[in-house]
């Protein structure tokens, strides 16, 4: 059994102690926000935060993770609230979304060290790949969510899933079909 926390909830793992924590997470624990794109450390998609560190989960061992304290996407906040998922959708830096994830996470942890930071310091903390090439709204969504987190600035709730065409319209001008 490996013992850590994911989320905030103690978690024992029955599984091999090589096994990688994004297998451990997806798999055996159903958090499949956390997202496999490479496996081998190139793509970030599966990163995760451990002790307040943005890391790739495929490339941390269950037993690496052992005794730590692992947050996912879906530990982030219980109703995206957290700003850099407001500031994602309000900036519209999410295309097909597989990529966002652990675009998030890595955002996330970044505003938690660096209050303010630049579009350069947004760069080298967010080497993810997207294949979409939401890069440019990327930088503007990672420096929309620092303000908002340093409450400088409000973003309206994004529309809940389900929502009808006309008020997804009026919560998101660009929708307007009447524009
Ligand atoms: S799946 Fe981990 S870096 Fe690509
Ligand atoms: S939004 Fe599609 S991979 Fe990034």
């Amino acid at each position: 059994m490996t013992a850590l926390t994911v989320n905030g909830r103690p978690v024992a793992f029955d599984l091999d102690p090589a096994t990688p924590l994004l297998w451990a997470l997806r798999d055996a624990a159903n958090l499949t926000g956390t997202k496999y794109g490479c496996g081998v450390g190139d793509c970030h998609a599966c990163t995760v935060i451990v002790d307040g560190e943005a890391l790739r989960s495929c490339l941390v061992t269950l037993a690496e993770a052992e005794g730590r304290f692992v947050t996912t996407i879906e530990g982030l906040s219980r109703d995206r609230s957290h700003p850099v998922q407001q500031a994602m959708v309000a900036e519209q830096a999410i295309q097909c979304g597989f990529c966002t994830p652990g675009i998030v996470m890595a955002a996330a942890a970044l505003l938690a060290k660096n209050a303010a930071p630049g579009e350069a310091e947004i760069a080298a903390a967010l080497p993810n790949l997207c294949r979409c090439g939401v890069y440019p709204r990327l930088v503007r969504a990672v420096e929309r969510a620092a303000r908002v987190a340093a409450r400088r600035e409000t973003i309206g709730a994004a529309p809940a899933p389900g929502i009808s065409a006309e008020d997804a319209a009026k919560a998101v001008p660009a929708m307007d079909p009447g524009a």
